[in-house]
């Protein structure tokens, strides 16, 4: 009888024993719900300062308007923001003097015609164009250009052959590159519309389009080149996943003969993107309330920091992955590779994704939440651009349907923190954005909208440190 007890005390104490030793309820993930890790991937090295040469010097886009006739047309005097020597002194930003494959000098558009821009009136190397004006069919320059160029030279020269195929990129690409307000970039789509036009083992042009392109442009606001160190992929939905110099040797697309200068602009290209890497954000120029700024700090670790990181002393960027549902921005960009597949799957089986440093476009359901340094100065909001303050994006209901801003660089509005900007009651011209437009849609991140309006004021003056 004791003995039995005993065997059942026993088995009793060994089948708790078992009981709480069991792994309870899952330990939840170490990431927020509706959130993604995005792995990292291997990136090559580069030289920083060879690749800020090769930025505002190289021929990465290797034809273009013959240097004399750009003279004509634009004079050689902007302003020499960049201070460049030689042929380049006087030429836009935008544009680098080259010679051309056959030795002709050309200004060919660069990196900087979307990756700079003006602040308070000064050129902030990095900081994304906001300004320019994509409404418009690019084509039609290029038709008064290529006759000028056949005016001046003639179609059997090596002037001809030194421009043709920046006019043949343009060409192609403007019906399908027209955004409807002004101020977003239609990069995506420039690259899907030249893919329809590569052959995807050798790069080589192919006239007639491979594939139907859509017409309808995706709008982005072009992300600050600053970021880009923290991040391990690129793009707003994460798309560019593999080496970062060959995703971006992308913009050969335009104007290259093939896949050998393929592989000259992508060894080059780790250059840039190491120089890329070494940029700070600018730091905000006018006055911060420290105490303010310390109280917005506490909002923003209890309320951003699991999916925007910390900054300060101990930096720390989770690279999250955030899905649609979660988010609630426009959903077009993200939905956009889905429905139309025909650019990825080109892109994932070409000459870019071979090799030891090869890269991938990968369609994600959602967006990354970006890095915010230097977010101050990184208006219009979201990723197609559609919140001109930070004070809206953190208040949902502030954010206006229809706005229009001077699109001069010095009306910074330093209370609501981004562009001042008027309320319209409805889309009168290309200046005004159109939030009820697909894909220009100003709805969702409504993570601010739970403060207080002390809590909301406290957050703004911390993102000013950042
Ligand atoms: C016509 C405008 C345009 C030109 C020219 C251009 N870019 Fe971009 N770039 C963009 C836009 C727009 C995006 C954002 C696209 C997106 O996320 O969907 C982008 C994104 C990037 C990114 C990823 C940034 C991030 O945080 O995800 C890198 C890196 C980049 N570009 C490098 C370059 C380099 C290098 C060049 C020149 C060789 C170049 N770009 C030329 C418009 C341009
Ligand atoms: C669940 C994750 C998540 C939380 C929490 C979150 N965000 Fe975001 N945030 C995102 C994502 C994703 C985006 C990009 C959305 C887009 O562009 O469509 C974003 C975009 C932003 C942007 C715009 C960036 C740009 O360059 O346009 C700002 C500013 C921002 N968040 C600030 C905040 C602040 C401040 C808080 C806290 C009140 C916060 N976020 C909370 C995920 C989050």
């Amino acid at each position: 009888m004791q003995k039995t007890l005993l065997l059942y005390f026993v088995l009793l104490l060994v089948l708790t024993f078992n009981c709480t030793s069991e792994p309870g309820p899952e330990p939840g993930p170490d990431h927020p719900e509706g959130t993604t890790p995005i792995p990292a991937s291997t990136q090559r090295s580069g030289d920083a300062d060879a690749g800020y040469q090769y930025l505002i010097y190289g021929d990465y886009v290797s034809h273009g308007i013959p240097l004399a006739v750009f003279k004509q047309v634009y004079g050689a005097a902007d302003p020499d923001d960049i201070g460049r020597s030689g042929n380049s002194a006087g030429i836009s930003f935008r544009f680098n003097v080259v010679a051309a494959p056959n030795g002709v000098q050309v200004v060919a558009p660069t990196c900087l015609a979307c990756h700079a821009e003006r602040l308070n009136g000064q050129l902030v190397l990095g900081l994304g164009n906001n300004t320019t004006d994509n409404t418009s069919d690019q084509a039609a320059n290029f038709q008064a250009a290529d006759l000028a160029v056949q005016f001046l030279y003639g179609k059997n020269s090596p002037e001809w052959a030194a421009y043709y195929p920046l006019s043949r990129g343009y060409m192609a690409i403007g019906p399908y590159t027209r955004t409807k307000v002004r101020g977003p970039n239609p990069a995506d789509k420039i690259f899907a519309t030249l893919a329809a036009h590569r052959n995807s083992t050798d790069l080589s042009w192919i006239d007639a389009p491979q594939f139907t392109v859509p017409t309808a442009v995706v709008p982005t606001d072009v992300p600050a080149w600053w970021l880009l160190k923290k991040k391990n992929a690129l793009y707003y939905n994460a798309l560019g996943v593999g080496d970062f110099a060959r995703l971006s040797a992308a913009s050969g697309m335009l104007v290259m003969q093939d896949s050998s200068e393929a592989r000259q602009i992508d060894t080059r290209m780790t250059d840039i993107i190491a120089w890329i890497r070494t940029l700070e954000p600018p730091a905000y120029p006018n006055a911060i309330d420290q105490n303010l700024a310390q109280q917005g700090k506490l909002v923003f670790e209890k309320n951003c920091a699991k999916c925007h990181g910390n900054y300060g002393s101990t930096e720390t960027y989770p690279n999250l992955l955030v899905n649609l549902k979660t988010v609630g921005t426009d959903p077009l960009l993200s939905q956009t590779y889905q429905t139309y597949p025909e650019y990825h799957t080109w892109y994932n089986n070409s000459w870019y994704a071979q090799g030891a440093h090869k890269a991938q476009l990968l369609p994600n359901d959602g967006y990354i939440a970006p890095p915010l340094d230097g977010i101050w100065a990184t208006a219009p909001y979201l990723h197609n651009g559609s919140v001109p303050t930070l004070e809206d994006l953190l208040d949902s209901e502030l954010r206006p349907v229809y706005w229009k801003r001077s699109f001069d660089n010095s009306d910074y509005d330093s209370v609501k923190l981004g562009w001042k900007y008027s309320q319209e009651a409805s889309k009168t011209d290309a200046n005004t954005y159109d939030t009820t437009l697909p894909g220009y849609g100003n709805g969702g991140h409504t993570f601010g909208d739970v403060l207080d309006s002390a809590s909301r004021r406290a957050l703004l003056e911390y993102l000013k440190t950042l």
